[in-house]
């Protein structure tokens, strides 16, 4: 199934996710939605956050349990009712977390039962397939397969930006990670609704990871119909 994930990142409050459920679970009843709809908000919305779609956690922690304050278990994601956690998003990565530990955080997110949606993504001025491709072997945990785990290309330059790989590219980038991993590959980086039928339509595209324009239920709205 095409996937379509909005992830809030650092945003919204109790009235917006009430507000914005509403409004999305009433969309996706009325027009008949067949991608599969994910909301990825920031984890005390999680109670909040419910509607006729799926819901997952930012990120995780790689242990069970423990004194580990501030972090929130991939067991409590699935306990809140999530099916998919984040793990590795760029913006984690800048803060300092390793393929490693991105690894652990998904192996973690697989014995709880949750779906590990894994990050990877070159920066301005790196090259493509060395830094996508090392990132794609450490990241990747020995519990990984097709039926748990989606890989999200998101070169971190298109993230926040406007500017996004021209399609082809996308198309050739998704192609590579695709045969390299045998997952499902999502794009993600300035998806909007002014480009979303072209990438989601594009070949290799498996679904999307929307950032700001998400946070915009009318443009989110643009975004889950220009799928074809
Ligand atoms: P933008 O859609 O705001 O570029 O963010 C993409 C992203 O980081 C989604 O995880």
């Amino acid at each position: 199934m095409f996937i379509i994930a909005a992830n809030w990142k650092m945003n919204g409050n109790v009235n917006f996710a009430q507000t914005y459920c509403a409004e999305l679970d009433k969309f996706i009843n009325e027009q008949g939605v067949k991608s599969e709809i994910i909301v990825l908000p920031s984890a005390p919305l999680l109670t909040v956050v419910k509607g006729n779609f799926k819901i997952g956690g930012q990120n995780c922690h790689y242990e069970k349990s423990g004194a580990f304050t501030g972090e929130i278990s991939a067991e409590l994601l699935k306990n809140l009712g999530c099916d998919y956690a984040l793990c590795g998003h760029s913006e984690r990565r800048q803060m300092g977390e390793s393929s490693e530990l991105i690894a652990a955080k998904a192996e973690a997110s697989h014995n709880a039962g949750l779906k590990a949606i894994i990050c990877i993504g070159e920066n301005d001025g790196e090259d493509f397939a060395k830094t996508v491709f090392a990132q794609l072997d450490k990241s990747l945990p020995f519990t990984a397969t097709a039926a748990n785990t989606i890989i999200a290309y998101e070169p971190v330059w298109a993230i926040g930006t406007g500017r996004t790989p021209s399609t082809k590219d996308i198309e050739e980038r998704h192609a590579e990670i695709k045969t390299k991993s045998g997952f499902k590959v999502i794009y993600g980086g300035s998806v909007k609704p002014e480009n979303a039928a072209e990438i989601s339509n594009a070949a290799n595209v498996d679904g999307l990871l929307v950032g700001g324009a998400s946070l915009d239920i009318e443009q989110f709205k643009k975004i889950i119909t220009a799928r074809k």
